[in-house]
């Protein structure tokens, strides 16, 4: 005799997949308010999962740019010219220790590709963050933004599955 009903089951499923949207959520975020549609709970799911990332609807490569990414190399090296980005706009917080703030270093190849949130590496957060309608917005508050050639650089990188330079 079964000890749980199909039911049952299926609000576990369901509960699951809505924690799971929530866990993915970003801390510190502005309030999210995801277009939650009955019905098809698979894509619902991964909707709500995304909620909290500002996808820049102009980038033809935003939405889903990394489905193809794979794992990361073990280790490697960030590009120079990436680096020198890096170096101007985001370590001047992201460093180690980490300045005003900032929750972890992102100096070297193995901290952009470490997991963020024990989700997704955080090269692709990045690229999340510094489109103009990320949220919250990097570089943070009123630090130096990205010039365009800057985001360029940067965001080129993060696109590609941030690979490791020569
Ligand atoms: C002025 C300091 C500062 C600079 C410069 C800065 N950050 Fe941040 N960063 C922060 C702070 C503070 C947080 C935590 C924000 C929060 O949780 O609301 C953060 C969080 C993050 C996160 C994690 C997101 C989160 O919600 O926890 C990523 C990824 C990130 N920054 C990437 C970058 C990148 C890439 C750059 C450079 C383009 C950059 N940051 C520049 C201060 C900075």
């Amino acid at each position: 005799m079964a000890s749980t009903s199909p039911a049952t089951s299926l609000l576990v499923v369901l509960v699951f997949l809505v924690g799971l949207g929530f866990a993915g959520a970003c801390g510190g975020g502005s309030p999210a308010s995801p277009a939650y549609m009955p019905g098809g709970a698979t894509e619902d799911a991964a909707a709500a999962a995304d909620a909290s990332i500002a996808i820049d609807a102009s980038d033809p490569t935003d939405g889903a740019p990394f489905a193809g990414c794979g794992t990361s190399p073990a280790s490697g090296t960030i590009p120079a010219d990436v680096l020198a980005v890096m170096s101007a706009r985001c370590q001047t917080c992201h460093q180690m220790p980490p300045l005003n703030n900032a929750p972890f270093p992102l100096l070297s190849y193995q901290d952009v590709h470490s997991l963020y949130g024990g989700t997704i590496p955080k090269y692709q957060e990045m690229h999340y963050l510094i489109q103009p309608d990320g949220s919250p917005h990097m570089p943070y508050g009123n630090a130096p933004q990205l010039t365009a050639d800057q985001f360029t650089t940067l965001d080129d990188w993060l696109v590609v599955c941030a690979p490791p330079g020569e």
